[in-house]
């Protein structure tokens, strides 16, 4: 099994500097791509292989760049951004890549950068990635130092820079255009579309944005073209994923597993399996906002249709677990502090819908919660569906709520007919 992403990564240890990433095969793609192939040809293998998005929606990344004006007659600056903001709850794929091999997304995003006709790039980088900052920073500076960015990159005609920029820490400096702002040094507000980012995106200038994963493929994509990354997948869409899981497992952690594994595959062989005294209730597949899932689909494949066709989403493939030691109803309490924390306050339904849901939670979990407060709950999740807001974080708060109303009904019952958690003593 090939793990083109993970390959050069050795847990515990350095990341290799860029004479050991070139021995080992780096940067030749970007090689390849400044000394024979036009912007429209590197778009066109992208598309070709099928990557889509992993930062969570899955959007076909080769479409999404084919939407940038090229050429003499486009505005300019023009921006490539890579998202390493990785701040969902229960997902740390990206983390990974950024510690682990520096050089590979600092490549990826060059190519990406020269597909765009690209000016300037920026890693927006999580607060809190300290470790990753300091790795991806002397990558950067090492590939300076070879030339692989500046002026006239490898005598090629084509000018980048490159910068690290550490985000400023709250969950919203993720979404799209809430990064934006957070780059341009204001408070972190998603933007109504249109415009759209690749005409009008940071500073009003044509932009594309990527997650760190999504980019760090773009080098092997290159190099080993558009029918080798598509071979790499179990399902109709292409390449490997980074999947991890946490919760009560024997062995938490991440893993590039070929697209469309499933999941009782990643759970028990990967994983472990459930630790002694525990079992599986439940399981989140994509992150904190993402629907719940149960047992009876551990056979799906995680992949973007499987994952829909199930009644959740792939998200960004972080699997977290319910056990039947954990209530349901203060697993969903829990999650809903973050994500009512974390609005920005733009929306009606999402600033005042959230904190309305988490007090709802609390009070059933701690047993003053009423029946009609079910109620409520549903109407806060129609209030929050996608469509009715400018950003998917309320839609996305409410996925884990709505279907633990769905699946673990008789437990928030149970609070109210108890007046009090049935798991907790006394
Ligand atoms: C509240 C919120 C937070 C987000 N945080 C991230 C993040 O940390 N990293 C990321 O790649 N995408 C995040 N996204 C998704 C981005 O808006 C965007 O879709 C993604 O970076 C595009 O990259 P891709 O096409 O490569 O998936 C977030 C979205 C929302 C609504
Ligand atoms: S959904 Fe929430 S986070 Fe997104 S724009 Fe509206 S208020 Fe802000």
């Amino acid at each position: 099994m090939e793990t083109p992403l993970t390959r050069n990564i050795l847990p515990g240890s350095e990341p290799f500097s860029i004479d050991d990433y070139e021995r080992r095969g780096g940067y030749k793609a970007l090689r390849k791509v400044l000394e024979g192939m036009s912007p429209l040809e590197v778009q066109k293998e992208v598309t070709d292989s099928g990557l889509r998005g992993r930062g969570g929606a899955g959007f076909s990344t080769g479409t999404k760049w084919s939407g940038v004006h090229l050429g003499a007659g486009a505005r300019r600056p023009k921006y490539f951004l890579v998202n390493a903001d990785e701040m969902e709850p229960g997902t740390f794929k990206d983390r990974l890549l950024l510690e682990g091999d520096p050089h590979q997304l600092v490549e990826g995003a060059v190519i990406a950068s020269y597909a765009i006709e690209a000016d300037l790039s920026y890693i927006f980088l999580r607060w809190d990635y300290k470790l990753a900052a300091r790795r991806v920073s002397k990558a950067i500076t090492e590939a300076y130092q070879k030339g692989f960015l500046g002026k006239n990159i490898l005598g090629s005609g084509y000018n980048l820079e490159l910068y690290l920029h550490e985000s400023s820490g709250r969950y919203m400096c993720g979404e799209e255009s809430g990064l934006f702002d957070a780059l341009e040094g204001k408070r972190a507000i998603p933007r109504s579309k249109p415009p759209y980012a690749v005409t009008s995106g940071v500073w009003g200038k044509p932009t594309v944005l990527n997650n760190v994963e999504t980019i760090a493929n773009v080098p092997h994509i290159i190099a080993n073209g558009p029918d080798w990354f598509k071979g790499l997948s179990k399902s109709k869409d292409s390449g490997t994923k980074l999947y991890s899981v946490c919760g009560k497992v024997k062995i938490p952690g991440v893993w590039e597993l070929p697209m469309g594994t499933v999941m009782r595959e990643i759970i028990e062989d990967r994983a472990g399996g459930m630790q002694e005294g525990f079992r599986l209730r439940g399981l989140l597949p994509g992150g904190a906002s993402t629907d719940f899932l149960l047992e009876e689909h551990l056979d799906a494949p995680m992949d973007f249709d499987s994952m829909m066709k199930a009644g959740s989403r792939l998200g960004t493939g972080g699997i977290i677990i319910l056990d039947d030691k954990t209530c349901p109803v203060g697993m969903v309490h829990n999650l809903m502090a973050f994500f009512s924390r974390e609005s920005c306050g733009w929306c009606t339904p999402c600033r005042d819908g959230l904190p309305w849901a988490e007090k709802l939670l609390e009070a059933i979990e701690t047993g003053s919660g009423k029946m009609s407060d079910l109620d409520h709950l549903a109407h806060i999740c129609r209030m929050c569906a996608p469509g009715h807001t400018f950003c998917m974080l309320a839609p996305g708060a409410v996925e884990p709520l709505q279907s633990a109303l769905k699946y673990f009904r008789e437990d928030f019952e149970r609070h109210i007919v108890e007046h009090k958690c049935p798991l907790k003593k006394g």
